[in-house]
């Protein structure tokens, strides 16, 4: 009686593994039925080429894990017990292939989503993605001398649950934090400290979402946003935004389960909401009985004039819910934000948070708060401010050079900015791909995190540029290459005459111009 098994001396598992592996495969594929006798070991030893040993304890292993049953001077079976219905289940099931595409239908998962492009984004070599700190201002010196000292004080805390809201330290010195820089009054208990935004606008789908529900959005707005509430199958109601941000007046009479706003630095289009609509967005919200998810993503960057309270430092009804991050200001992968919610949303948010996950992990939250409370991060934000604003001005100065009186919006604070493209220029995606072919990256109304609905006025007409992440250096050379391939691409210069309209464009989206006449 011979088996159909072939074993591999250069395989990194031994014999005995690759036997073992073997034999139980053939089971469980119902190709050796319970009941059906194994060869000898003796004889399998000869027919594979290996010691009798390899054999026998392959056979044990097999035997304890209740794959096969020995029987007294009879010999080596298939267990009996293996429930032979699940067995010939499994036979059905077709041999996966690499890609493991080939698995039975299954009953459809009832999850529908998009991924949104913040995560694992490819990167040009000068690219001005968006809301990315400057890699090189982590302050990894004093974060490593902070962490040997928290760490000397662990205690149990990697070994105990702790409070899935958030580490008290942490939530006191973000509290603390808010009061002077936002404008918010809050308790510690209001903040749970989660992943960043994403998490947090997780959360407050969990909390104020049911299928159908109306959520009030911006248009264009932030991808992440818009794709999450869209996977628990909210209805999504965009509402344009003007160079004043969010158009208050159009938001929906009756109210929406929650509206996603950006007040402090409209995403993407970088507008502040002025005190006047929030005061307006506030009334409605307790009008209509909305609640407000206020993302407030980057506004420790304010360059020019005070910055307006956050909402929820304007609120008095309960109406907003807050999100911070830490993303901006340290560093995306520290994946450390929180939310503040109003009081009567304090238990519902620690259970919501709780069944989520069980709270973040106690090593970063402690040293986090060693750093806010030392006024560590009051110092570190005061530095990178000033050498975001240096290349805030040193990308305008850049597209005024190569392009001329450049209108640029939403640069007075954040880490992107808004170019609105003069008509001679293509349109923002022919533009992008142009920039593209030569290594540069910018972003359209559709890309590097946004989402445009639709139906505005700034649809093709902007690209955004991200100025946090790359020197001086490198925003020029990208501006000059950025210039060099769109005069590249011209088919000829424009006659001075010919200059704005009357332009058309080829299927690049680059303007054609008439020859100039002889
Ligand atoms: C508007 C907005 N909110 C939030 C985030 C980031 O969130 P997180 O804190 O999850 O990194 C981004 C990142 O690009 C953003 O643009």
């Amino acid at each position: 009686m011979e088996i159909p098994i072939s074993l591999d001396p250069d395989n990194r598992q031994s014999l005995q593994s690759q036997l073992h592996a073997q034999v139980r495969t053939l089971i469980l594929g119902g190709r050796l039925r319970p009941g059906a006798p194994l060869p000898p070991s003796r004889a399998l030893a000869q027919q594979l080429g290996v010691s009798r040993n390899t054999v026998m304890l392959a056979y044990q292993r097999l035997t304890a894990e209740g794959y096969l049953q020995s029987r007294e001077a009879l010999g080596t079976f298939v267990s009996n017990e293996l429930p032979e219905s699940c067995l010939t289940a499994m036979r059905a099931v077709p041999p996966a292939t690499a890609a493991g595409d080939a698995l039975p239908a299954r009953r459809p998962i009832p999850f529908r989503g998009r991924a949104h492009a913040v995560a694992g984004a490819r990167r040009l070599p000068l690219d001005f993605w968006l809301g990315r700190p400057d890699p090189h201002s982590f302050p990894f010196g004093l974060w490593r001398r902070l962490l040997n000292r928290v760490l000397a004080g662990a205690g149990t805390h990697f070994t105990d649950y702790g409070d899935p809201a958030g580490l008290p330290a942490l939530r006191r010195a973000i509290a603390e934090h808010l009061g002077p820089a936002r404008g918010i009054a809050v308790d510690p208990e209001q903040i749970v400290v989660v992943g960043g935004c994403q998490e947090g606008l997780d959360l407050s789908a969990r909390l104020l979402l049911r299928e159908g529900d109306a959520v009030a959005i911006e248009n264009p707005a932030y991808q992440g946003a818009a794709y999450l509430y869209e996977s628990y199958r909210a209805r999504l109601l965009p509402v344009h935004v003007d160079d004043s941000g969010l158009r208050v007046a159009d938001l929906p009479d009756d109210g929406a389960a929650l509206l996603y706003v950006t007040p402090s630095h409209q995403y993407p289009m970088g507008f502040m909401l002025p005190l006047e609509r929030r005061l307006r967005l506030l009334d409605w919200a307790w009008r209509t009985s909305t609640y407000i998810v206020e993302d407030d993503y980057d506004s420790d960057f304010r360059y020019r004039g005070s910055p307006i309270p956050a909402l929820m430092g304007l609120d008095t009804h309960g109406c907003v819910i807050y999100l911070g991050t830490f993303s901006k200001a340290l560093g995306a992968g520290l994946r450390l934000g929180y939310l503040v919610v109003p009081r009567q949303l304090v238990g519902p948010a620690r259970t919501v948070k709780a069944l989520h996950d069980n709270g973040r992990p106690w090593l970063e939250q402690a040293v986090l708060a060693e750093f806010i409370a030392s006024g560590a991060y009051a110092n570190h934000l005061r530095r990178i401010r000033q050498v975001y604003v240096e290349r805030r001005q040193c990308l305008i100065d850049c597209l005024r050079e190569h392009f001329g009186e450049a209108q640029v919006s939403g640069s007075e604070g954040g880490m992107h900015l808004v170019w609105h493209l003069p008509p001679e220029l293509p349109r923002a995606s022919a533009l992008q791909a142009l920039a593209a072919e030569h290594g540069v990256g910018i972003y359209t109304l559709q890309s590097g995190a946004a989402h445009d609905f639709g139906g505005g006025p700034w649809h093709e007409q902007v690209v955004m540029l991200g100025f946090s992440s790359l020197g001086a250096k490198q925003i020029r050379t990208g501006i000059e290459r950025l210039a060099a391939a769109v005069a590249a691409a011209r088919p000829t210069p424009p006659p001075p005459s010919t200059l704005p309209g009357g332009a058309s464009r080829d299927a690049r989206g680059l303007p054609v111009r008439r020859p100039p006449p002889r």
